[in-house]
């Protein structure tokens, strides 16, 4: 019963769905910054499938509040999202959100640190508030969720993911403030891991690949050339925000008991083969 597409080798039906049950985050309550679109969207969409409540912080209210309708829809199975705007650069914001979701659902279980701000330009173009500004939405986001959550987190023994990159793995031209934002993630969510497993946290990092339908992947494939960027990544397609969702929804189970202070990297193996130096033979 392959029900595997030939081309791209993806289940037709949603991973997740096949290999867990619908009910494993049944009770669950999930904090998610960045959930109003793209990757942390659909990770948030897939997680209230399998059962949790949500909340989804992020700056453009209208959008937040239209996001937490259509996922409370979409679910279908009882589960509610609430709409907790603010921006990540001000703890104030996060502190409010983070009661106001306890206030709502009586707990938080999972994290995901997932709001992000970037742009493409050469380093030397870059003024120090261009700078300042992508450190302070990705890194300095990061540290106010993870300092508004942690009392809540230490108590429900819960779990954090946070949305890296691999940019920073080698380097590529343009990217420079965000991909040293993305290593100080990493590392934060190492040091939380180490910190905070005494009490039964577990803390790890998502580093997605090129990812269609997300704001990063429109800034940074040019135009037209998709093909191209497929036929480099050895799994010959660019990634959906399924294949990032799926990995959520693991690493927030208890299959992932003891996976901890970790980097998950989703992206086709494309880190591994950055230039093509040589064509694929047919295949
Ligand atoms: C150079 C730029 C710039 C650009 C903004 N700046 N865009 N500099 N090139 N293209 C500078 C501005 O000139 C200003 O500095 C400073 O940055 C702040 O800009 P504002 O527009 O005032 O900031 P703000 O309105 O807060 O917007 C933040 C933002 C914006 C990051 C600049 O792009 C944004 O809101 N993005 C949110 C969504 C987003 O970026 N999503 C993509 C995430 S993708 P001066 O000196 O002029 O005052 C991602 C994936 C990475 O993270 C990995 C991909 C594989």
């Amino acid at each position: 019963d392959d029900d595997r597409d030939p081309r791209t080798f993806q289940t037709k039906t949603l991973a997740s769905q096949k290999v867990f049950q619908p009910d494993i985050f049944k009770g669950k309550v999930l904090f998610c910054t960045g959930g109003g679109s793209g990757i942390c969207y659909g990770m948030v969409q897939q997680i209230m499938r399998h059962g949790a409540n949500a909340a989804i912080m992020g700056r453009k209210a209208d959008r937040l509040n239209g996001a937490a309708t259509q996922l409370a829809k979409d679910a279908n199975n009882g589960t509610r999202c609430i709409a907790t705007p603010g921006d990540v650069r001000k703890y104030d914001d996060l502190k409010a959100a983070v009661q106001k979701t306890i206030e709502q659902f009586g707990r938080i279980d999972f994290v995901i640190a997932g709001a992000a701000g970037n742009f493409l330009a050469p380093l030397d173009g870059v003024s120090p508030n261009g700078f300042k500004t992508v450190q302070e939405i990705d890194m300095l986001g990061t540290f106010h969720t993870f300092k508004a959550t942690i009392d809540e987190i230490k108590r429900t023994h819960g779990v954090y993911i946070h949305i890296s990159a691999t940019l920073h793995y080698t380097a590529i031209p343009w990217q420079a403030a965000a991909s040293s934002a993305k290593a100080g993630i990493d590392a934060l969510s190492q040091s939380i891991a180490v910190e905070y497993g005494p009490f039964g946290v577990r803390s790890n990092v998502i580093a997605p690949g090129m990812i269609s339908g997300t704001e990063g992947a429109d800034r940074l494939t040019p135009k037209g050339a998709e093909q191209m960027v497929e036929s480099r990544i050895p799994q010959q397609r660019i990634g959906v925000i399924d294949d990032i969702a799926n990995m959520g929804v693991f690493l927030f189970s208890d299959a992932a008991a003891y996976c901890s202070g970790a980097k998950f990297v989703v992206d086709g193996a494309a880190q591994h083969f950055p230039g093509p130096w040589l064509p694929y033979p047919d295949s």
